[in-house]
């Protein structure tokens, strides 16, 4: 009887289980009425009176180690630490930490999806320019500020290879290459060389907008514009056109939309004149539809540009345009809520 207590003893020792089913079937095996060890307790009658002790001792300490054995394997397999195939295929998976949308990239989306709504269609230009498509072919002059070397990066001089200081270059590719009907949107990222601070930064981003056709006056512009900033800002939303200059428009203007801080009663934000500018606009000089091939006595077009950040800041109030660009989750992660 000894001999069978003893080979028990190892035999649970070695027990391994992997899921709570299996712990359950030794469980039953050992510890049951009619398990293993509940038989040896019914052979314990048959014992004689002298090793009645010995034996009843040595069968008392099988039946700990088989509910303590049980136990514990119980335990591993709930807490799914077991090193025994350790897996439990049914417990309920942590959920995935999702990433968020870039706001840029949020407000960039909306803004084309406004303009798809109009029929314009994305169109897209290489970052590394040359001074053709950025100055030359949109009517800057040869002495124009901004082919200063303060104002724009060069790469390399004669032939001048360049970072694009807007998004307008977009324009000139597509003219180039295209006849009226066009109607696009040319999203993008573009460079000047600024010192980096709060409000300015050596890259950003713009989105430009372009339709050429027979026809095309400024009141179509003037809807287009009325329409992107309800869409954009809402439907109270107001917009003015000022007088301005660009060297590709003629005549050009820069729009402001009514300041929804205040209502356009004035505040802070828009320094207490109830408007805040938000972009560039004008009909397309005929001397850039010439350059680029189109015949500007039958086509007249607009063109309209705007800076992502500018939108941003006034959609969501970023004060610091270095937030942009620092990727800290912490300022990311209050977007997800605007997918
Ligand atoms: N390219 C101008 C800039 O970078 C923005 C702009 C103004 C674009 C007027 C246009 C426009 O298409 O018509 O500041």
């Amino acid at each position: 009887m000894l001999d069978k207590i003893n080979t028990l003893k190892a035999e649970i020792e070695a027990l391994t289980a992997s899921t709570p089913a299996e712990v359950e079937a030794l469980r039953i095996k050992y510890l049951s009425k009619k398990g293993e060890v509940a038989l040896l307790f019914n052979d314990f009658r048959t014992v004689s009176a002298d090793q009645k002790r010995a034996i009843g001792q040595a069968l008392n300490e099988l039946k700990t180690l088989a509910t303590d054995r049980i136990n514990a394997l119980r335990e591993q397999c709930e807490s799914g630490s077991s090193t025994a195939q350790g897996l439990d295929l049914t417990r309920t998976a942590a959920p995935w930490r999702l990433g968020t949308r870039h706001p840029l990239s949020l407000v960039r989306e909306e803004i084309i999806d406004i303009f798809r709504r109009l029929g314009f269609t994305v169109a897209e230009g290489p970052e590394i320019e040359d001074d053709w498509h950025v100055f030359s072919a949109l009517n800057f002059a040869p002495d124009h500020p901004a082919r200063d070397m303060q104002d724009t990066f060069f790469i390399k001089r004669e032939p001048d290879v360049l970072l694009r200081t807007h998004t307008s270059s977009v324009q000139t590719r597509v003219m180039e290459h295209a006849q009226p009907p066009i109607r696009i949107i040319c999203p993008g990222r573009v460079y000047r060389n600024e010192a980096i601070s709060a409000r300015a930064h050596c890259f950003f981003h713009q989105v430009e907008a372009l339709y050429v056709d027979k026809n095309v006056t400024f009141s179509d512009l003037r809807q287009t514009l009325l329409y992107f900033a309800q869409e954009m800002f809402g439907p109270e939303t107001q917009i003015r056109l000022r007088p301005s200059y660009f060297p590709f428009t003629e005549p050009s203007a820069e729009m402001d939309i009514s300041c929804d801080l205040c209502g356009g009663k004035g505040c802070n934000f828009c320094k207490h004149t109830g408007w805040v500018e938000i972009l560039g606009c004008g009909m397309v000089d005929p001397n850039v539809l010439e350059a680029c091939g189109i015949d500007s006595k039958e086509y007249t077009g607009f063109a309209l540009g705007m800076g992502i950040e500018r939108i941003t800041n006034l959609k969501y109030r970023v004060s610091d345009l270095r937030l942009f660009s620092e990727n800290d989750v912490r300022f990311l992660e209050e977007f997800t809520s605007a997918h």
